[in-house]
């Protein structure tokens, strides 16, 4: 009995030093949206098209074959088999959520034109652990670790210089308003639009949805995604990011004078606000840790959910 107690003390005392586990703020529910379960829409049955593409392409056809849709293949030189292809015991291929052109899907990164260092860099984090989501059950998080786990590092090398020679795309553009369209979360992480839904407040979020939801579905990668941002929001958020804000160190200083990438960090510039929030969130509560994630630790440190959002807002609506 008096041992039982001294090890309940003990555990309460370890419990006691160990930092509080990351969790999303209320206040940025807008990044990481979480409904309820259910299934992919399955790819639209006959032949498709998108603007400006060539092809028609049969979404299930190519589906079942395991392979991608590629609306543009002269935007790109060959993709690599891990990036465009199913493979029978390898990952899902990065294609099918970072898409072949590499702009990335509502939940999932833009990975075109990052350095091919830090690509093959994150990859190893996630699988090391050392970077997850400040929601412990996020997802889209949880499926990018375990395609980080079994991927091969030869794979992985192949995938980061494809992605790394690709061109960023401008794919965001951020409007200020004070009503935005309905929503509501969908299980996979992202925000899905209400049909006919009653327009509703901002409220202080970000609200993150495509132009064009049977697009988005198709994988058109030319697909414009708007930011819905609160007034004022840009003009913020420029401010912060030029001083640092309360971290004091200028966001430029290491991401580059155009926040399009410096020589130790990856570009800003014209990325999805949604997911610039969560990583912002998920440096300051430490779910994105470490050696490589350290220099992130005074800037996101001292961020209120407020200044957040003002922040990616601004580096949302800039070119890349
Ligand atoms: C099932 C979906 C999925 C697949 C497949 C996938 N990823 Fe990801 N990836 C994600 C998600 C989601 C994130 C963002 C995770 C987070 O931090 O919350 C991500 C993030 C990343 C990042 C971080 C980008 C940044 O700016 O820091 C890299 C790099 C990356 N993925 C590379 C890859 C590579 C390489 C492959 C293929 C070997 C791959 N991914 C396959 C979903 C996926
Ligand atoms: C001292 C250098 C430094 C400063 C100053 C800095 N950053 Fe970073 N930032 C980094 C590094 C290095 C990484 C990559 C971290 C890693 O490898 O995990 C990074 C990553 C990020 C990411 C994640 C990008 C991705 O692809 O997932 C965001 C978002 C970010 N920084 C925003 C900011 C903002 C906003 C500011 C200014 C308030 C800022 N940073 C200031 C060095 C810095």
């Amino acid at each position: 009995m008096r041992f039982a107690t001294l090890a309940l003390l003990a555990l309460a005392a370890l419990a006691g030093c160990s930092p509080p586990a990351p969790k999303p703020s209320p206040k940025l529910a807008w990044a990481y949206p979480t409904g309820k379960p259910v299934a992919l829409p399955a790819p639209p049955a006959g032949p498709q098209h998108v603007p400006g593409s060539p092809l028609t392409l049969d979404l299930v056809a190519i589906e079942k074959a395991g392979a991608l849709p590629d609306w543009f293949p002269d935007e790109h030189p060959a993709p690599p088999a891990i990036v465009a292809h199913a493979a029978a015991k390898g990952p899902t291929p990065c294609g099918e959520c970072h898409l072949i052109a590499g702009v990335g899907f509502p939940g999932a990164a833009d990975l075109e034109g990052l350095p091919a260092a830090y690509i093959i860099e994150q990859v190893k984090e996630f699988r090391a652990g050392r970077r997850r989501s400040a929601q412990a059950d996020r997802l889209d998080t949880l499926e990018m670790i375990k395609v980080a786990q079994q991927v091969s590092d030869a794979d992985l090398a192949a995938a980061a210089a494809y992605y790394a020679a690709l061109t960023r795309r401008a794919r965001h553009r951020v409007i200020e308003t004070d009503t935005v369209p309905a929503t509501r979360p969908s299980y996979f992480g992202w925000l899905d639009l209400v049909a006919n839904g009653k327009p509703e407040p901002i409220a202080g979020r970000i609200i993150e949805v495509p132009e064009d939801t049977d697009r988005l579905f198709l994988s058109d990668p030319h697909l414009t995604i708007i930011d819905y941002a609160p007034f004022g929001s840009v003009v913020r958020g420029e401010k912060l990011v030029r001083t640092g804000g309360p971290g004091g160190q200028a966001c430029a200083s290491c991401h580059g004078a155009d926040l399009r990438g410096g020589d130790t960090a990856p570009p800003l510039a014209g990325r999805s606000a949604a997911y610039l929030a969560r990583m912002l969130w998920d440096f300051k509560t430490g779910a994105r840790t470490g050696p490589a994630a350290a220099p992130m630790a005074t800037p996101a440190g001292k961020l209120n959910e407020a200044q957040i959002t003002d922040i990616v807002a601004y580096l949302a609506a800039r070119a890349p």
